[in-house]
Parts: structure tokens; C-alpha cells; sequence
């Protein structure tokens, strides 16, 4: 019996709990908000379409009662504002902030095994707020950014190539921000080095608009992306649920590895049963590394920004 929480029921998490029952990930989701009945009506929706795509997924919702949550395997945090044109992710702090903290401790009351997976942003700094509320050690608690930001990537290299996103594997490290850190020395089409394939100047150009991939979806609808944050997180529980020992990129906190302490990152994982089983350490060059000490001083400021709010 294997169950997934999804807290916040708006775009991200009504997509997380969707896929989630679509591919039959848990026998049963729980959805959570503090919207008076709201994650009751998402849920009752995608529930409704168990016996057209034959899942047997059961799919329930709660106003913001976490008793429904106990014994999750998987909670997924999904709830917080999210990003309008012209603000920033780093903007949502103090709103978010406070809510992370309040709903991982009713988490952890009611599942104190569950592994967590944050989405709310300013993810690196929500991950490590979870982190600090939850009192778990690092490998039970982690955010979502890295398969979005490289299926952001990927997506655009396929565009420009005119060739399967399948076949695109990639790996991109670093915050979930403008300083992230896609790095084409690891990307490859089909085995064959991406550096071949395409121009250095279009490449370059690739990379920009992946960094700023969020940005670009906020300007067209106003608010942020939500079809592809929600697969990704989904994939992630599955890794979970599922045992599959997958590697992806995802935010944890650094003891050490790349250089890197006291900050939470995006870096290549395997994922199991037991969360995060082990943080793969690829070699960089001077100019990756680089790139990735900078990322880190720019989630570090945001994360003293949520040490000066002394919630914790
Ligand atoms: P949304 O506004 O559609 O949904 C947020 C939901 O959280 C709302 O239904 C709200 O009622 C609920 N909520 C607020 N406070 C709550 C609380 N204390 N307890 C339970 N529920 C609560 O927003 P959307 O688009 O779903 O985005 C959610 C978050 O995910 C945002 O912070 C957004 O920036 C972030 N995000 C992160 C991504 C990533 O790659 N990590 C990608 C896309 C979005
Ligand atoms: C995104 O990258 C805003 O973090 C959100 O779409």
C-alpha cells in the first residue's frame, strides 16, 4: 500500500496528483489546501477520471486536514504564491517561507517517515526552510527544479537539432535561477557529443533561454509554469515509490561535495526507496566550476535573507 501527499491543489499540484494517478504512482494521493474545498474538488475531478484511463489510483481531498495525510511515503510541497511578471522567485520569500514551515511540520506529525519533495519557490531556499522544519537528515528532504530546468533544455536543443527529445540526455547543476548551470560538456544526442551537433553561438543561445526558461512562461501567462514542474515532480515520486534508482538532478544540501557546504543546490542524484541514495561527483572544468561557485553565492544570499526572517 504506498501513498503521496501533494500539498497545495493549484497548478503545480493539481498536475502532480493528475499524473500521479494517471500512471498509477501510489494507491492513494491525498491532495491538501487551505482553500476551503478546493483540493476536495481536484481531487473529485481527477478521481472521476479513474474509470476512463482505468487507473486505480484512489484520489481524495482536504482542507488543510493533515489526519487524511498520515502514513504517506512521498509528500510533495507544492503550496505558496507563485511568481507574477516582473517579480522575481526570490520575491516570494517571505510569503512562502512561512508557509513551507507551517505545513512541513503538520507533515512530519502525521508522516514522520515521509520523504518530502519541495516545489515552492525560491526552491533552493524552500528546500532548505523544509530541511530546517523538518529535522530530517538531507537524503528525506529535497526540491524539484533540476528535471525541469533540463527538460527545458533538452526541449529546446531537440527544437533547434529537429530531432526526438528522446534521444537528448543532459545534466544541469546549480540553483533554480538565472545562475543556473547547464553545462554542454555533459549533453549528448544519442551518445554523441551535443558540442558536434550544433554551433557554439546557438548553443550559447540555447543555454540563456533555458536559464531563463521560468521567466519566459510567466511573461506569456502571467503566472508560472505548471504542466511541466508537475510531470517533473511526479517523475521524481515514481523514482521513489518505485525504487528505480534513478539519476536526476535535484536540490539538496551540500556537505562538501563540488566545493560546496551550507547550501542547497542542484547536483545529479540517484533516487530510491530511501530518497536521495547517493550525490554523483562529475568532474568540472575551471569555467564549470566556476559557473557553479556562483550559483552558490547567489542562493546563499537568499537563504541569509530566510536565516534574517529567524523563523527557525
Ligand atoms: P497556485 O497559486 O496555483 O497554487 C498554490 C496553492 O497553494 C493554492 O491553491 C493555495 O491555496 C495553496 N496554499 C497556500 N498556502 C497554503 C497552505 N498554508 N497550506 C496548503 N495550501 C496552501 O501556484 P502554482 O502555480 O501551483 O505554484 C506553486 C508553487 O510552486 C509556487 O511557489 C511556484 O513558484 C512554485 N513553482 C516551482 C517550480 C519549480 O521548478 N520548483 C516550477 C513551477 C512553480
Ligand atoms: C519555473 O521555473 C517559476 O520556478 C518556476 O517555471
Amino acid at each position: 500500500m504506498s501513498k503521496i501527499t501533494v500539498v497545495g491543489a493549484g497548478n503545480v499540484g493539481a498536475t502532480v496528483a493528475d499524473t500521479l494517478a494517471q500512471n498509477e504512482v501510489a494507491n492513494e494521493i491525498v491532495i491538501v489546501d487551505i482553500r476551503e474545498n478546493f483540493a476536495e474538488g481536484k481531487a473529485l475531478d481527477i478521481w472521476e477520471t479513474a474509470p476512463i484511463r482505468l487507473s486505480d489510483s484512489r484520489v481524495v481531498g482536504s482542507t488543510n486536514d493533515y489526519s487524511k495525510t498520515a502514513g504517506s511515503d512521498v509528500v510533495v510541497i507544492t503550496s505558496g504564491m507563485p511568481r507574477k511578471p516582473g517579480m522575481s522567485r526570490d520575491d516570494l520569500i517571505s510569503t512562502n517561507a512561512k508557509i513551507v514551515k507551517a505545513v512541513t511540520e503538520s507533515v512530519v506529525e502525521y508522516s514522520p517517515d515521509a520523504i518530502i519533495v519541495v516545489v515552492a519557490n525560491p526552491l533552493d531556499v524552500m528546500t532548505y526552510a523544509a530541511f530546517l522544519a523538518s529535522k530530517k537528515s538531507r537524503n528525506k528532504v529535497f526540491g524539484m527544479a533540476g528535471i525541469l530546468d533540463t527538460a527545458r533544455y533538452r526541449a529546446f536543443l531537440a527544437e533547434e537539432l529537429d530531432i526526438s527529445p528522446k534521444d537528448i540526455q543532459a545534466l544541469l547543476m546549480g540553483g533554480h535561477g538565472d545562475t543556473m548551470v547547464p553545462l554542454p560538456r555533459y549533453t549528448t544526442v544519442a551518445g554523441i557529443p551535443v558540442t558536434q551537433l550544433i554551433d557554439a553561438d546557438k548553443l550559447e543561445a540555447i543555454v540563456d533561454r533555458t536559464k531563463k526558461g521560468g521567466g519566459e512562461i510567466v511573461k506569456l501567462l502571467g503566472t508560472s509554469a505548471w504542466y511541466a514542474p508537475g510531470q517533473a515532480a511526479a517523475q521524481m515520486c515514481e523514482a521513489i515509490i518505485k525504487d528505480q534508482k534513478r539519476i536526476f538532478p535535484v536540490c539538496v544540501m551540500l556537505d562538501g561535495e563540488y566545493g560546496q557546504s551550507n547550501v542547497a543546490l542542484g547536483v545529479p542524484v540517484k533516487l530510491g526507496k530511501n530518497g536521495i541514495e547517493q550525490i554523483l561527483e562529475v568532474e568540472l572544468d575551471a569555467a564549470e566550476q566556476t559557473l557553479l561557485d556562483n550559483s552558490s553565492v547567489a542562493v546563499k544570499e537568499v537563504m541569509k535573507a530566510l536565516d534574517d526572517m529567524k523563523l527557525f
